[in-house]
C-alpha cells in the first residue's frame, strides 16, 4: 500500500486483525488467555483499535467525526473555554472529593442550573460521561416491581445500566414502531396486576437521534400511547429520554427533541451529552429534584466517584455560552444545509435506482418522503452487501474521505454499515464529491458484475488492497 498517511492508517487497521497463533504460545497464561479472547474478535476484522482517523493524519476530509457544529475544529469553543477559565484565576483542578462528601462546587451546582434552565428541566446533575449518566439513570431510578420497555435499538450504556437495575422485568419493543410499543404496554397491562393498579411504574428507554441509524423518536406517538393504554393511572408510565445525538443540533437553540415537541413536562428524565456536537465530554441528567436526590443516593458512580473537576465544566459551560449564539445557530442550519443536499444528490442521480434495485447502495433514510421531513439529522448510514462494505470502505478512504465502517457487535450480524455524519466545515463542494464518488463505486461494481470494461473480481481500490494483502500474506475483509 502507498506509503501516505491514509495508506499507513489502512493498511495498520488490516494488520491488526491478523491472528498470530505461534506467538500466542510463547506466552503466559495470563496473556494468552487474553490474546485468545481478542483473536476471536480478530477473525471476524472486529479488533477495535485505539487510532487516529484519516482526517486527524491527513487531510482527508472529515465525514465521521462527532465535532458535528465544527465547535472544536473552528476554535471557538477553545476561546470560550479559555475566556471561561480566565474568569477563574484561582480555580483548582481537581474537585478534591466525590459529590457526596467534598467535591461538590457553586459553579458546578450553577452550571447545572443554568444547563437545566436552558432546556427547561426542574434540576440536572452533570455526571463524566453519557455512558455514566446512562448506567446511573437506569442502576438508580428503576424501584423493585417495575418494568422497563426499551427501543431495540438503544444504546450499550442504557443495556448496561439496566442489567444493574432492580426492576422486576425487561421488554423490548421494535425500534421506532409505535404499534409495537402499544403491544408491549398492553401485555404489561394485561399481565402485571402491581402496575395495572398504579402501584409500579413502567420506565421506557429511547433515544431522540439512533446513532447508527439517523432516524428520530416518534416520541409524541408513544407518549401519546402510552396514555392511552394507562389512562385509568396517571404517571404509571415514565420516559427517559437520551439526547446524546440531538444535544446542540436538534431544536430550536439546539435543546432537543424533548423541548422541540414541547414534552418538558411530560418526560421524567433527559441525558444530555457534551462529548458529540458540544465537543467537550460529560453528560447531564435533568429531572424532578426527586430524580436528582435518587441518583445522587442510588448511583454508585456518582457516590463513589471523585466529582467533575474544574475544567471539565467550564469547557460545557463554555459550550453553553456559545450554543444561542448567531454564530453556532448558522452551524446547525449549514449542517441541516447539507444533510439535504446529501440526500438530494443521492436521490436525483441517475443511478440511484438501479443502485438500489442491485443493492449495491441502500441509504435508509432516502425514503420517498425524505423532502418532506422538516428535518434531517447528520448521520446518514450508508448499506451495502457483504462485502461490498469493505470494498466501500476501501474506495472512500482512497478517495480521501473519512468514513467511519461500524461493523458487529456495534450493530447486529449482517447489518453492516458505513456511517457519514455532516458538520459545519463540510461544504457542499465536499457533498458533491463525496457523492460522486459513491456512484463512482456504484459504476464500477456494476461494471463488474456484468463483466463489462471491468474484468477484474473486485472494484479497483479493493485490487489495491487485497494484492497487498496477499504480499502480507494477510486474509478478511472479504479477499477472495
Ligand atoms: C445514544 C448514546 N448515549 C450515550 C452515549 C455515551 O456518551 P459518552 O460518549 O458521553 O459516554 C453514546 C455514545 O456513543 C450514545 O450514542
Amino acid at each position: 500500500m502507498e506509503a501516505t498517511p491514509i495508506g499507513e492508517n489502512l493498511s495498520f487497521r488490516i494488520r491488526s486483525q491478523k491472528i498470530d497463533a505461534q506467538s500466542r504460545r510463547n506466552q503466559d497464561i495470563f496473556t494468552r488467555n487474553l490474546t485468545e479472547a481478542l483473536d476471536m474478535r480478530r477473525t471476524n476484522q472486529s479488533f477495535f483499535l485505539a487510532l487516529q482517523n484519516t482526517w486527524q493524519v491527513s487531510n482527508a476530509v472529515d465525514f465521521s467525526s462527532n465535532d458535528i457544529l465544527s465547535l472544536g475544529s473552528s476554535g471557538i469553543l477553545r476561546t470560550e473555554f479559555l475566556s471561561e477559565l480566565a474568569k477563574y484565576p484561582d480555580f483548582t483542578p481537581g474537585a478534591c472529593g466525590s459529590r457526596v462528601i467534598d467535591g461538590n462546587s457553586l459553579y458546578l451546582e450553577e452550571t447545572e442550573r443554568r444547563i437545566a434552565d436552558y432546556h427547561g428541566a426542574e434540576t440536572g446533575l452533570v455526571v463524566s460521561s453519557g455512558f455514566e449518566g446512562n448506567v446511573a439513570i437506569w442502576s438508580a431510578i428503576p424501584r423493585l416491581g417495575d418494568v422497563i420497555v426499551y427501543d431495540a435499538l438503544v444504546h450499550a450504556s442504557t443495556r448496561e445500566g439496566m442489567n444493574q437495575s432492580l426492576a422486576m422485568a425487561r421488554k423490548e419493543f421494535t425500534h421506532n414502531n409505535v404499534e409495537s410499543f402499544r403491544s408491549t404496554l398492553l401485555s404489561i397491562a394485561d399481565s402485571q396486576p402491581l402496575i395495572r393498579q398504579g402501584k409500579r411504574c413502567v420506565i421506557v428507554a429511547v433515544e431522540s437521534v439512533y446513532s447508527m441509524d439517523g432516524d428520530i423518536c416518534p416520541l409524541q406517538e408513544l407518549v401519546d400511547v402510552a396514555r392511552e393504554v394507562f389512562s385509568e393511572a396517571k404517571g404509571i408510565v415514565q420516559f427517559v429520554v437520551d439526547e446524546a445525538h440531538s444535544t446542540g443540533i436538534l431544536g430550536k437553540q439546539g435543546k432537543g427533541l424533548v423541548s422541540e415537541l414541547g414534552l418538558e413536562k411530560d418526560i421524567a428524565i433527559r441525558l444530555h451529552t457534551f462529548g458529540k456536537a458540544m465537543c467537550s465530554s460529560g453528560a447531564i441528567v435533568m429531572g424532578s429534584s426527586t430524580v436528582r436526590a435518587a441518583l445522587i443516593n442510588f448511583s454508585k458512580s456518582v457516590i463513589f466517584s471523585t466529582a467533575p473537576s474544574f475544567p471539565f465544566v467550564a469547557a460545557i459551560r463554555a459550550g453553553y455560552n456559545i450554543l444561542p449564539t448567531p454564530e453556532v445557530d448558522q452551524a446547525r442550519s449549514h449542517v441541516q444545509h447539507l444533510t439535504r443536499t446529501f440526500f438530494s444528490f443521492i436521490t436525483s442521480h441517475p443511478l440511484w435506482k438501479t443502485a438500489q434495485d442491485l443493492s449495491i447502495l441502500r441509504i435508509p433514510l432516502a425514503t420517498s418522503d425524505w423532502e418532506a421531513q422538516p428535518f434531517m439529522t447528520h448521520i446518514a448510514p450508508i448499506r451495502t452487501k457483504e462485502p461490498y462494505h469493505y470494498w466501500l470502505f476501501f474506495h472512500l478512504t482512497f478517495a480521501g474521505f473519512s468514513v467511519f465502517p461500524v461493523d458487529y457487535p456495534t450493530v447486529p450480524k449482517g447489518e453492516t454499515r458505513l456511517k457519514i455524519s455532516f458538520h459545519a466545515k463540510n461544504s457542499v463542494e465536499e457533498v458533491k464529491c463525496l457523492v460522486d464518488s459513491l456512484f463512482e463505486f456504484v459504476h464500477e461494481v456494476i461494471e463488474m458484475q456484468e463483466g463489462v470494461e471491468w474484468k477484474n473480481e473486485v472494484p479497483r481500490a479493493a485490487s489495491q488492497v487485497y494484492d497487498w494483502m496477499e504480499k502480507e500474506k494477510l486474509v478478511g475483509f472479504g479477499r477472495p
